[in-house]
This record gives structure tokens, C-alpha cells and sequence, in this order.
């Protein structure tokens, strides 16, 4: 057992995720590190400790081995974060967004659901405090990109789920939205889409995955929050024009 008990991220393979399950490491956390591609990245993380669990989220009997390799520890969690994501914008053929669909609830919605319903038990706070859940969902749940919208719904899918369980584990466990703006872009940006985001973001930079790291820090460290989401995006919601 950790100083501080273990934690379950998933999509902890790189960027955002890998920053975390690293930072909690440093931070006295155990991290139960659950990842789709193997890479250097869940390699370091071994190699710090952490356990790694590999799985595609699309898959349920992928999804179930996860489930049954952690409970099969039978050891309590001091938390879950929900990290893993798919960002694409909508197909235009409709066959294949119907099948991106699919993928896009599985990913961000059905797993999530199921994680924390098997889990839910094996949940212990700190001393008295309750156990956190932290779902990574996105700004635009409130406020969708068209372009997006498979992504965007299944995202407010998500973001509806951290009510309902804030509801139905209170109070041994706090339930927590994290809602992203732009910490890291991808590669796919371009040079022109970076500026014109950052044009609209009161903060005028990236964030950086140490700015999420920072939220769900704040929200381990806080017993008396749930059911909140809480906005790392450089003030992005109030001046983005989509
Ligand atoms: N980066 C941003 O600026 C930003 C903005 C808004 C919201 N967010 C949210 O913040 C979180 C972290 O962002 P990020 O940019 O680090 O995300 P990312 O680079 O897209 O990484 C997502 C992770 O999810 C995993 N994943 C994707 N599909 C999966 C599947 N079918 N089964 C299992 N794992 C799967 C990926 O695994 P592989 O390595 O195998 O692909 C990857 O490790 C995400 O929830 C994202 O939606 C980020």
C-alpha cells in the first residue's frame, strides 16, 4: 500500500494522462495505469512504479479484463480519474459516423459508466475524507463545435455522468468534472489554428498538462467538493466564437 493509496487513470500512455500518472507518483499516489498503445511512455511508467493495465475501451471484453484485473487486487482505491479520449471531428459520410458513434459513447461514456459501477465499492478516502472520481471531460460540453458533434455530445454525456454519481456515491465518494480548454494541441494543428485559439483565450497560452495536473490535485486536497466542474482553459469559454 502507498503512502497516499492508488489511483486508476486511464489513456495514462501519453500527453495529459502520462503527465499526471507521473505526478501523482512523485506526489506519494500508487497509480494503477490503464493504456491502448503500448509506448515509451507506459514503459517510464513502469519503470516508476506504476502497474500497467492495457486496454481498448471499445472492446467490452477488454474493457471487463481492466475491470476484472483491478478487482482481482482486491485492494481500495483512493480514486479514478477518466482521462482516456477520442477527438475527431464528425465524418461526413454518415455509415462511418454512425460507427464513430459508437466508438466516441464507448470511450467517453459506456466505459466510464461501467468503471465506476464495478469499482465503486473498492473506494476509500483519506482518514475520513471521501474518494474522488474525476471525469476529464471538455469545454465544449457546454459549448460544442459543430464540426465536433459526436465528440461534444459524448463529452456532455460524460459531464452529465459526474452528476449522477456524485448522486448515487455521496457521501463516501465526491464526483468531479475537469473541463479542459487548450492545454496541449495536437499535432494536427496547424500554425494558423494554434493562433486563432489562442487569440481567444483570455490567457493567451497553452495551459500545459501540469495546469490539469494542478485541478485534480486541488480536487484530491478538497473533502467538501462534488458535483462541480471546474473550467482549465484559460478562460476560453468566455471569448471562443464557435
Ligand atoms: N489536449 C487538450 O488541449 C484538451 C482539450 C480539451 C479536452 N481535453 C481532454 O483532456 C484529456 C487528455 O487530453 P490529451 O490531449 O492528452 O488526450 P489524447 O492525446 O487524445 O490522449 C487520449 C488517451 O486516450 C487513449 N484512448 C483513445 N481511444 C482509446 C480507446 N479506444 N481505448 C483506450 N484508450 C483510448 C489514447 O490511447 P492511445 O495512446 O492508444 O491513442 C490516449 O492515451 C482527454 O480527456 C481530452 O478529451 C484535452
Amino acid at each position: 500500500m502507498t503512502e497516499r493509496g492508488t489511483i486508476l487513470i486511464t489513456g495514462a500512455g501519453r500527453r495529459v494522462g502520462l503527465h499526471v500518472a507521473h505526478s501523482l507518483l512523485r506526489d506519494g499516489f500508487g497509480v494503477i495505469a490503464h493504456y491502448r498503445s503500448e509506448s515509451d511512455g507506459v514503459a517510464a511508467l513502469r519503470a516508476a512504479g506504476a502497474t500497467a493495465i492495457q486496454a481498448d475501451l471499445t472492446r467490452s471484453e477488454e474493457l471487463r479484463r481492466l475491470l476484472a484485473t483491478v478487482t482481482g487486487k482486491d485492494e481500495p482505491l483512493r480514486g479514478i480519474i477518466h482521462n482516456a479520449s477520442l477527438f475527431e471531428t464528425t465524418r461526413e459520410d454518415v455509415d462511418e459516423a454512425l460507427a464513430q458513434y459508437e466508438r466516441f459513447v464507448a470511450v467517453h461514456m459506456r466505459a466510464p459508466w461501467l468503471i465506476n459501477t464495478i469499482l465503486a465499492p473498492l473506494l476509500a478516502g483519506e482518514n475520513d475524507d471521501p474518494a474522488d472520481i474525476i471525469h476529464i471531460t471538455d469545454i465544449f460540453a457546454d459549448n460544442p463545435n459543430p464540426a465536433f458533434d459526436l465528440y461534444c455530445s459524448t463529452k456532455a454525456g460524460l459531464q452529465n455522468l459526474t452528476l449522477s454519481f456524485a448522486k448515487r456515491l455521496a457521501p463516501r465518494v465526491k464526483v468531479n468534472a475537469i473541463q479542459p480548454g487548450p492545454v496541449l494541441f495536437k499535432d494536427t494543428h496547424t500554425a494558423a489554428a494554434r493562433e486563432r485559439v489562442l487569440e481567444e483565450t483570455l490567457l493567451g497560452r497553452e495551459g500545459g498538462a501540469e495546469a490539469i495536473y494542478r485541478a485534480v490535485k486541488a480536487l484530491l486536497d478538497n473533502p467538501y467538493i462534488t458535483g462541480a466542474s471546474l473550467p482549465v482553459d484559460g478562460g476560453r469559454r468566455l471569448a471562443q466564437r464557435v
